[in-house]
Protein backbone atom coordinates (compact mmCIF):
# COMPACT_ATOMS: atom_id res chain seq x y z
CA UNK A 1 0.00 0.00 0.00
CA UNK A 2 1.39 3.58 -0.65
CA UNK A 3 0.74 6.44 1.84
CA UNK A 4 0.71 9.87 0.18
CA UNK A 5 1.47 12.57 2.60
CA UNK A 6 1.20 16.17 1.42
CA UNK A 7 4.05 18.95 2.28
CA UNK A 8 2.17 22.31 2.37
CA UNK A 9 4.43 25.42 2.26
CA UNK A 10 2.72 28.44 3.74
CA UNK A 11 5.38 30.78 2.24
CA UNK A 12 5.37 29.42 -1.12
CA UNK A 13 2.25 27.44 -3.04
CA UNK A 14 4.81 26.03 -5.60
CA UNK A 15 6.83 24.47 -3.13
CA UNK A 16 4.05 21.95 -1.93
CA UNK A 17 5.08 18.75 -2.85
CA UNK A 18 3.61 14.54 -2.53
CA UNK A 19 5.65 12.56 0.46
CA UNK A 20 4.91 8.74 -1.30
CA UNK A 21 5.98 6.18 1.11
CA UNK A 22 5.68 2.29 0.01
CA UNK A 23 7.09 -0.79 -0.98
CA UNK A 24 8.72 -1.53 -4.19
CA UNK A 25 8.14 2.23 -6.04
CA UNK A 26 11.04 2.10 -7.43
CA UNK A 27 9.77 -0.77 -9.36
CA UNK A 28 6.25 0.75 -10.38
CA UNK A 29 7.36 4.75 -12.13
CA UNK A 30 4.09 5.88 -11.66
CA UNK A 31 4.92 8.97 -9.39
CA UNK A 32 7.60 9.46 -12.30
CA UNK A 33 6.62 13.23 -13.89
CA UNK A 34 6.31 13.28 -18.13
CA UNK A 35 7.71 17.06 -18.60
CA UNK A 36 11.13 16.74 -18.59
CA UNK A 37 14.00 17.50 -21.11
CA UNK A 38 16.19 15.14 -19.60
CA UNK A 39 16.58 12.87 -16.59
CA UNK A 40 19.84 12.63 -14.44
CA UNK A 41 19.97 10.16 -11.70
CA UNK A 42 22.70 11.20 -8.80
CA UNK A 43 23.80 8.19 -6.52
CA UNK A 44 26.73 6.87 -4.77
CA UNK A 45 28.54 4.17 -5.81
CA UNK A 46 27.11 1.54 -3.58
CA UNK A 47 23.57 2.37 -4.33
CA UNK A 48 24.11 2.43 -7.87
CA UNK A 49 24.84 -1.28 -7.71
CA UNK A 50 21.58 -2.13 -5.62
CA UNK A 51 19.52 0.47 -7.10
CA UNK A 52 20.12 2.83 -9.88
CA UNK A 53 21.52 0.42 -12.34
CA UNK A 54 18.16 -0.90 -12.57
CA UNK A 55 15.88 2.16 -12.25
CA UNK A 56 17.93 3.92 -15.10
CA UNK A 57 17.36 0.78 -17.34
CA UNK A 58 13.50 1.12 -16.15
CA UNK A 59 13.37 4.74 -16.80
CA UNK A 60 15.01 4.06 -20.78
CA UNK A 61 12.16 1.75 -21.50
CA UNK A 62 9.95 4.34 -20.47
CA UNK A 63 11.36 6.49 -22.64
CA UNK A 64 13.06 8.84 -20.86
CA UNK A 65 16.53 10.12 -21.71
CA UNK A 66 18.54 9.60 -18.76
CA UNK A 67 21.99 10.54 -17.63
CA UNK A 68 23.72 8.34 -14.60
CA UNK A 69 26.42 10.22 -12.30
CA UNK A 70 27.92 8.80 -8.96
CA UNK A 71 30.16 9.42 -6.65
CA UNK A 72 31.92 7.35 -3.73
CA UNK A 73 29.96 6.34 -1.33
CA UNK A 74 30.50 8.35 2.25
CA UNK A 75 30.15 11.72 4.12
CA UNK A 76 33.71 12.85 3.54
CA UNK A 77 32.57 12.20 -0.23
CA UNK A 78 29.73 15.44 0.23
CA UNK A 79 32.34 18.07 -0.32
CA UNK A 80 32.45 21.12 -3.22
CA UNK A 81 34.97 18.90 -5.16
CA UNK A 82 31.90 16.29 -5.53
CA UNK A 83 29.74 18.80 -6.32
CA UNK A 84 31.53 20.56 -9.47
CA UNK A 85 32.30 17.46 -10.91
CA UNK A 86 28.53 16.33 -10.82
CA UNK A 87 27.96 19.67 -12.32
CA UNK A 88 30.51 19.79 -15.30
CA UNK A 89 29.59 16.37 -16.11
CA UNK A 90 25.77 17.57 -16.15
CA UNK A 91 27.38 20.86 -18.25
CA UNK A 92 29.13 18.17 -20.40
CA UNK A 93 25.85 16.85 -21.47
CA UNK A 94 23.53 19.88 -22.33
CA UNK A 95 21.48 19.45 -19.19
CA UNK A 96 19.17 22.43 -19.30
CA UNK A 97 16.87 23.94 -16.96
CA UNK A 98 14.20 21.37 -17.51
CA UNK A 99 16.16 18.86 -16.35
CA UNK A 100 14.88 16.69 -13.26
CA UNK A 101 17.71 15.51 -10.68
CA UNK A 102 16.22 12.25 -9.05
CA UNK A 103 18.46 12.27 -6.20
CA UNK A 104 18.93 8.26 -5.68
CA UNK A 105 20.36 7.04 -2.05
CA UNK A 106 20.97 8.14 1.89
CA UNK A 107 21.04 11.68 3.77
CA UNK A 108 24.47 11.96 2.17
CA UNK A 109 23.30 11.81 -2.08
CA UNK A 110 20.43 14.23 -0.68
CA UNK A 111 22.05 16.57 0.40
CA UNK A 112 24.44 16.97 -2.43
CA UNK A 113 22.38 16.43 -5.18
CA UNK A 114 19.58 18.44 -3.53
CA UNK A 115 22.44 20.98 -3.37
CA UNK A 116 23.12 20.56 -6.76
CA UNK A 117 19.51 21.37 -7.99
CA UNK A 118 19.51 24.48 -5.69
CA UNK A 119 22.36 25.79 -7.78
CA UNK A 120 22.57 24.54 -11.35
CA UNK A 121 21.46 27.10 -13.62
CA UNK A 122 20.14 29.07 -10.58
CA UNK A 123 17.82 26.21 -9.77
CA UNK A 124 15.86 22.77 -11.50
CA UNK A 125 13.50 20.65 -10.26
CA UNK A 126 14.67 17.51 -7.95
CA UNK A 127 13.03 14.53 -6.52
CA UNK A 128 14.42 12.69 -3.33
CA UNK A 129 14.50 9.14 -3.44
CA UNK A 130 15.81 8.30 0.07
CA UNK A 131 17.48 4.94 0.82
CA UNK A 132 18.15 4.85 4.16
CA UNK A 133 16.07 4.54 7.03
CA UNK A 134 17.89 7.97 8.39
CA UNK A 135 16.85 9.61 4.60
CA UNK A 136 13.16 8.26 4.87
CA UNK A 137 12.73 9.81 8.27
CA UNK A 138 14.65 13.15 8.37
CA UNK A 139 16.93 14.28 5.91
CA UNK A 140 14.95 14.15 2.36
CA UNK A 141 12.08 16.39 3.87
CA UNK A 142 12.23 19.56 4.44
CA UNK A 143 14.15 21.41 1.25
CA UNK A 144 17.60 21.37 3.50
CA UNK A 145 20.48 20.79 1.08
CA UNK A 146 24.28 21.39 1.12
CA UNK A 147 28.01 20.42 1.59
CA UNK A 148 30.87 19.77 4.38
CA UNK A 149 33.88 22.19 4.66
CA UNK A 150 36.92 21.54 6.48
CA UNK A 151 35.49 23.75 9.10
CA UNK A 152 32.24 21.68 9.53
CA UNK A 153 29.61 19.84 8.56
CA UNK A 154 26.96 21.40 6.04
CA UNK A 155 28.32 25.14 6.53
CA UNK A 156 27.38 25.52 2.48
CA UNK A 157 24.05 25.00 1.42
CA UNK A 158 20.32 26.46 0.43
CA UNK A 159 17.05 25.59 1.19
CA UNK A 160 15.42 23.86 -2.01
CA UNK A 161 12.53 22.04 -1.53
CA UNK A 162 12.05 18.94 -3.66
CA UNK A 163 9.41 17.85 -6.67
CA UNK A 164 8.42 15.02 -4.58
CA UNK A 165 10.08 12.28 -1.96
CA UNK A 166 9.94 8.86 -2.88
CA UNK A 167 10.44 6.56 0.01
CA UNK A 168 10.25 3.09 -0.81
CA UNK A 169 10.58 0.56 2.34
CA UNK A 170 11.63 -2.46 0.11
CA UNK A 171 15.51 -0.27 0.25
CA UNK A 172 15.83 -0.94 3.75
CA UNK A 173 15.94 -4.75 3.20
CA UNK A 174 19.70 -4.17 1.93
CA UNK A 175 20.39 -1.83 4.38
CA UNK A 176 23.29 -2.57 7.09
CA UNK A 177 21.73 -2.90 10.70
CA UNK A 178 24.32 -0.44 11.97
CA UNK A 179 22.48 2.16 9.13
CA UNK A 180 19.29 1.02 9.98
CA UNK A 181 19.63 1.72 14.02
CA UNK A 182 21.10 5.20 12.67
CA UNK A 183 17.81 6.06 11.35
CA UNK A 184 15.99 4.53 14.21
CA UNK A 185 17.18 6.76 16.67
CA UNK A 186 16.08 9.57 14.27
CA UNK A 187 12.73 8.20 14.38
CA UNK A 188 12.44 7.51 18.50
CA UNK A 189 13.67 11.12 18.65
CA UNK A 190 10.63 12.53 16.55
CA UNK A 191 8.69 10.43 18.76
CA UNK A 192 9.81 11.80 22.02
CA UNK A 193 9.42 14.89 21.37
CA UNK A 194 5.19 14.86 19.40
CA UNK A 195 4.26 11.39 19.36
CA UNK A 196 3.89 9.11 22.76
CA UNK A 197 1.76 6.31 20.78
CA UNK A 198 4.36 5.86 17.80
CA UNK A 199 6.52 5.76 20.70
CA UNK A 200 4.68 2.61 22.09
CA UNK A 201 4.65 0.85 18.88
CA UNK A 202 7.91 1.46 18.28
CA UNK A 203 8.64 -0.04 21.90
CA UNK A 204 6.47 -2.66 20.53
CA UNK A 205 7.81 -3.67 17.84
CA UNK A 206 11.57 -3.62 18.41
CA UNK A 207 12.25 -6.85 17.38
CA UNK A 208 10.65 -7.16 14.45
CA UNK A 209 12.22 -3.63 13.45
CA UNK A 210 15.61 -4.85 13.71
CA UNK A 211 14.66 -7.91 11.80
CA UNK A 212 13.60 -5.63 9.04
CA UNK A 213 9.95 -6.06 8.70
CA UNK A 214 8.87 -3.75 5.75
CA UNK A 215 5.59 -3.74 7.04
CA UNK A 216 6.11 -2.38 10.33
CA UNK A 217 8.71 -0.04 9.33
CA UNK A 218 6.78 1.23 6.71
CA UNK A 219 4.13 2.65 9.31
CA UNK A 220 7.36 3.90 11.41
CA UNK A 221 8.77 5.71 8.58
CA UNK A 222 5.02 6.66 7.99
CA UNK A 223 4.60 8.49 11.49
CA UNK A 224 8.14 9.47 11.99
CA UNK A 225 7.79 11.42 8.72
CA UNK A 226 4.39 13.10 9.60
CA UNK A 227 6.16 14.41 12.61
CA UNK A 228 8.71 15.87 10.34
CA UNK A 229 6.62 17.28 7.97
CA UNK A 230 4.28 18.89 10.39
CA UNK A 231 6.92 20.88 11.94
CA UNK A 232 8.54 21.87 9.11
CA UNK A 233 5.35 23.10 7.45
CA UNK A 234 5.20 25.47 10.21
CA UNK A 235 8.57 26.36 9.76
CA UNK A 236 10.12 25.82 7.08
CA UNK A 237 13.55 28.42 7.89
CA UNK A 238 14.31 27.04 10.88
CA UNK A 239 13.36 29.84 12.88
CA UNK A 240 11.08 28.43 16.01
CA UNK A 241 9.73 25.41 16.01
CA UNK A 242 12.03 23.31 14.20
CA UNK A 243 14.26 23.67 16.91
CA UNK A 244 12.64 20.76 18.26
CA UNK A 245 13.63 18.28 15.46
CA UNK A 246 16.72 19.42 17.64
CA UNK A 247 16.52 17.09 20.66
CA UNK A 248 19.42 15.18 21.34
CA UNK A 249 21.54 17.27 19.13
CA UNK A 250 23.33 19.26 20.96
CA UNK A 251 25.59 16.62 22.67
CA UNK A 252 24.81 14.47 19.92
CA UNK A 253 26.89 17.32 17.55
CA UNK A 254 29.62 17.59 20.09
CA UNK A 255 30.04 14.06 20.39
CA UNK A 256 30.50 13.26 16.55
CA UNK A 257 32.60 16.33 16.56
CA UNK A 258 35.16 14.81 19.53
CA UNK A 259 35.06 11.80 18.17
CA UNK A 260 36.24 13.02 14.50
CA UNK A 261 32.82 11.99 13.06
CA UNK A 262 33.99 9.10 13.69
CA UNK A 263 30.74 7.80 15.43
CA UNK A 264 27.57 7.58 13.13
CA UNK A 265 25.19 10.61 13.32
CA UNK A 266 22.20 8.64 14.96
CA UNK A 267 24.43 6.91 16.82
CA UNK A 268 25.79 10.26 18.70
CA UNK A 269 22.26 11.22 18.88
CA UNK A 270 20.95 8.46 21.02
CA UNK A 271 23.44 9.21 23.49
CA UNK A 272 22.64 12.77 23.11
CA UNK A 273 19.04 11.84 24.07
CA UNK A 274 20.07 9.91 27.08
CA UNK A 275 21.81 13.44 28.54
CA UNK A 276 19.39 15.48 26.91
CA UNK A 277 16.74 13.71 28.83
CA UNK A 278 18.86 13.57 31.92
CA UNK A 279 19.14 17.26 32.27
CA UNK A 280 15.33 17.51 31.79
CA UNK A 281 15.16 15.24 34.74
CA UNK A 282 17.84 17.10 37.10
CA UNK A 283 15.73 20.68 36.03
CA UNK A 284 12.79 18.52 37.59
CA UNK A 285 10.93 18.87 34.06
CA UNK A 286 10.89 15.40 33.18
CA UNK A 287 9.66 12.85 35.54
CA UNK A 288 12.42 9.92 36.77
CA UNK A 289 10.29 6.83 35.74
CA UNK A 290 9.78 8.11 31.59
CA UNK A 291 14.01 9.20 31.74
CA UNK A 292 14.36 5.23 32.95
CA UNK A 293 11.98 4.55 30.14
CA UNK A 294 13.75 6.64 27.65
CA UNK A 295 17.20 4.66 29.07
CA UNK A 296 15.46 1.29 28.55
CA UNK A 297 14.72 1.64 25.20
CA UNK A 298 18.34 3.03 23.88
CA UNK A 299 19.72 0.27 26.21
CA UNK A 300 17.92 -2.08 23.79
CA UNK A 301 19.50 -0.56 21.19
CA UNK A 302 23.00 -1.20 22.87
CA UNK A 303 23.13 2.40 23.86
CA UNK A 304 24.29 1.80 27.14
CA UNK A 305 24.51 4.48 29.32
CA UNK A 306 28.27 3.54 31.17
CA UNK A 307 29.79 4.19 27.70
CA UNK A 308 29.50 7.70 28.08
CA UNK A 309 32.66 7.18 30.95
CA UNK A 310 35.23 7.08 27.72
CA UNK A 311 34.18 11.01 26.99
CA UNK A 312 35.90 13.84 28.65
CA UNK A 313 32.76 16.23 29.90
CA UNK A 314 34.55 18.90 29.56
CA UNK A 315 35.78 18.35 25.56
CA UNK A 316 32.12 17.59 25.31
CA UNK A 317 30.52 20.49 26.71
CA UNK A 318 33.49 22.58 24.94
CA UNK A 319 32.31 20.96 21.62
CA UNK A 320 29.00 22.42 22.44
CA UNK A 321 29.83 25.70 22.09
CA UNK A 322 31.31 24.93 18.26
CA UNK A 323 27.96 24.07 17.19
CA UNK A 324 26.35 26.51 14.41
CA UNK A 325 23.16 26.14 15.89
CA UNK A 326 25.11 27.84 18.83
CA UNK A 327 23.38 31.84 19.02
CA UNK A 328 25.98 34.57 20.26
CA UNK A 329 27.85 31.48 22.55
CA UNK A 330 24.86 30.62 24.73
CA UNK A 331 23.92 26.80 24.23
CA UNK A 332 19.97 26.19 23.85
CA UNK A 333 18.68 22.38 24.80
CA UNK A 334 15.09 21.18 23.90
CA UNK A 335 13.90 19.82 27.19
CA UNK A 336 12.22 17.11 27.05
CA UNK A 337 8.83 17.32 28.88
CA UNK A 338 7.26 13.71 28.87
CA UNK A 339 7.35 11.27 26.31
CA UNK A 340 5.66 12.99 23.38
CA UNK A 341 6.03 16.54 24.48
CA UNK A 342 8.79 19.00 25.08
CA UNK A 343 8.39 21.75 27.70
CA UNK A 344 7.79 24.87 26.00
CA UNK A 345 7.95 28.75 28.31
CA UNK A 346 6.32 31.54 26.74
CA UNK A 347 6.59 30.41 22.80
CA UNK A 348 10.22 29.43 23.29
CA UNK A 349 11.66 25.91 22.98
CA UNK A 350 15.35 26.11 22.83
CA UNK A 351 16.19 26.92 26.26
CA UNK A 352 19.67 28.13 28.40
CA UNK A 353 21.42 24.71 30.38
CA UNK A 354 24.08 25.75 32.65
CA UNK A 355 27.15 24.04 31.96
CA UNK A 356 27.44 22.64 35.57
CA UNK A 357 24.11 21.01 34.86
CA UNK A 358 25.38 19.53 31.60
CA UNK A 359 27.93 18.09 33.77
CA UNK A 360 26.19 16.93 35.96
CA UNK A 361 23.70 14.93 33.87
CA UNK A 362 26.47 13.69 32.03
CA UNK A 363 28.40 11.95 34.88
CA UNK A 364 24.58 10.96 36.53
CA UNK A 365 24.51 8.77 33.29
CA UNK A 366 27.98 7.38 33.14
CA UNK A 367 29.02 6.84 36.74
CA UNK A 368 32.01 8.48 36.46
CA UNK A 369 33.12 9.86 39.48
CA UNK A 370 34.30 12.97 39.56
CA UNK A 371 34.93 15.71 36.79
CA UNK A 372 37.45 15.65 34.39
CA UNK A 373 39.43 18.55 34.34
N1 LIG B 1 19.15 17.70 5.00
C1 LIG B 1 18.78 17.37 6.21
O1 LIG B 1 17.80 17.87 6.74
C2 LIG B 1 19.57 16.33 6.95
C3 LIG B 1 19.09 15.80 8.17
C4 LIG B 1 19.81 14.79 8.79
C5 LIG B 1 21.00 14.33 8.22
N2 LIG B 1 21.45 14.89 7.05
C6 LIG B 1 22.68 14.41 6.43
O2 LIG B 1 22.50 13.03 6.06
C7 LIG B 1 23.77 12.43 5.95
C8 LIG B 1 23.73 11.04 6.56
O3 LIG B 1 22.82 10.27 5.83
P1 LIG B 1 22.82 8.68 5.89
O4 LIG B 1 22.87 8.26 7.29
O5 LIG B 1 21.69 8.22 5.04
O6 LIG B 1 24.25 8.28 5.29
P2 LIG B 1 24.76 7.88 3.83
O7 LIG B 1 24.06 8.62 2.78
O8 LIG B 1 26.24 7.99 3.88
O9 LIG B 1 24.35 6.34 3.73
C9 LIG B 1 24.92 5.42 4.61
C10 LIG B 1 25.55 4.23 3.88
O10 LIG B 1 24.53 3.37 3.41
C11 LIG B 1 24.69 3.07 2.02
N3 LIG B 1 23.33 2.85 1.54
C12 LIG B 1 22.38 3.77 1.27
N4 LIG B 1 21.22 3.16 1.00
C13 LIG B 1 21.44 1.82 1.07
C14 LIG B 1 20.62 0.69 0.91
N5 LIG B 1 19.30 0.79 0.69
N6 LIG B 1 21.18 -0.54 1.05
C15 LIG B 1 22.50 -0.66 1.36
N7 LIG B 1 23.32 0.38 1.54
C16 LIG B 1 22.78 1.61 1.40
C17 LIG B 1 25.42 4.27 1.48
O11 LIG B 1 26.12 3.96 0.31
C18 LIG B 1 26.36 4.60 2.63
O12 LIG B 1 27.48 3.78 2.58
C19 LIG B 1 24.76 13.36 6.64
O13 LIG B 1 25.55 13.99 5.66
C20 LIG B 1 23.88 14.39 7.33
O14 LIG B 1 24.48 15.65 7.43
C21 LIG B 1 20.75 15.86 6.43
Amino acid sequence: MIKKINMNIPTCKAASYPVLIGDDLLKRLTWMPKDYSQIVVITDHKVKKYYADNLVKLLIIKGYKVLLLSFSSGEKYKNIRTKNRLEEQMLKCVCDRNTLILALGGGVVGDLAGFTAATYMRGIAYIQIPTTLLAMVDSSIGGKTGIDTPQGKNLIGAYWQPKAVIADIACLRTLPKKHLINGLIEALKAFLIRDAKSFSYLQNNMDAILQGDVKILGHMVEKAARIKIDVVQKDEKDNHLRAILNFGHTIGHALELVSNYKILHGHAVAYGILVEAKIAELMGILSPKNFLIIEGILNQLHFMSKDLKKWDVNKIIQATTLDKKAKKGMINYILLKDIGAVYQYKNTYAHMVSDKTVKKAFLAISGARSYAR
